[in-house]
């Protein structure tokens, strides 16, 4: 199949696979953050996942090392996983909204998130997932156009385009900055989140 792709960068990409929005990825100078990265991460994991994971944009450990969720919060997103039999090499693929880090760790810019969008457009068109978790409230305005707080929208499931399942979910990063464990804490939500994504996942193989 041959993605076009909306971004209005110096040509107009042409992507038909996953390899090439990789490549096109990789020397894309469509904003302002490809003067301060050391790496484009683009994804970890597996193509063939039926979970895909979107998070916000790549910190520091992943700007060094080139791949998404590999700092402090990625090592609790992949306990988190963990918790519920899913590997994240295995039984995911994970990407961001952005595909190059924000100078000190800040939001993405709007103008940013669209210029990426195209890649996160093709990710989502290639791997095909059935369920996708969005990590943080920048991953659920950017994927989902809305702006409802995340407390809100946690643990809900939306439908997406072709037939695959959107939930919002607390970003890890908040998850360490609120130790709590009692009932109603952010992370005794994830847990209940992570549980019903668990579900959800098996009931795919039914
Ligand atoms: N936070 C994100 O949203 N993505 C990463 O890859 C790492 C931290």
């Amino acid at each position: 199949m041959t993605l076009k792709l909306s971004l209005e960068t110096p040509a107009p990409y042409l992507i038909t696979s996953l390899e090439e929005a990789s490549a096109t990825a990789s020397v894309c100078r469509a904003c302002r953050l490809c003067e301060t990265r050391q790496s484009v991460v683009f994804f970890d994991g597996n193509p063939c996942a039926k979970l895909m994971v979107i998070g916000e944009g790549p910190g520091q450990r992943e700007d060094e090392i080139g791949l998404p969720f590999v700092g402090r919060a990625g090592q609790l997103l992949d306990k988190i996983l963990a918790c519920v039999n899913i590997d994240r090499k295995k039984d995911t693929y994970i990407c961001n909204m952005v595909k190059c880090r924000p100078p000190g760790n800040r939001v993405p810019g709007k103008d940013e998130i669209e210029a990426c969008r195209s890649f996160l457009e093709a990710q989502i068109e290639f791997v095909k997932p059935k369920l996708i978790v969005l990590a943080g409230s920048t991953a659920v305005q950017g994927v989902l156009q809305i702006r409802d707080p995340i407390s809100r929208v946690r643990g809900k499931w939306f439908d997406f385009k072709n037939g695959a399942k959107v939930m919002p979910v607390f970003h890890p990063s908040f998850l360490l900055r609120n130790e709590s464990r009692e009932v109603g804490s952010p992370k005794w939500l994830m847990w209940q989140d992570i549980k019903e994504i668990r579900r959800a996942l098996d009931a795919l193989d039914n």
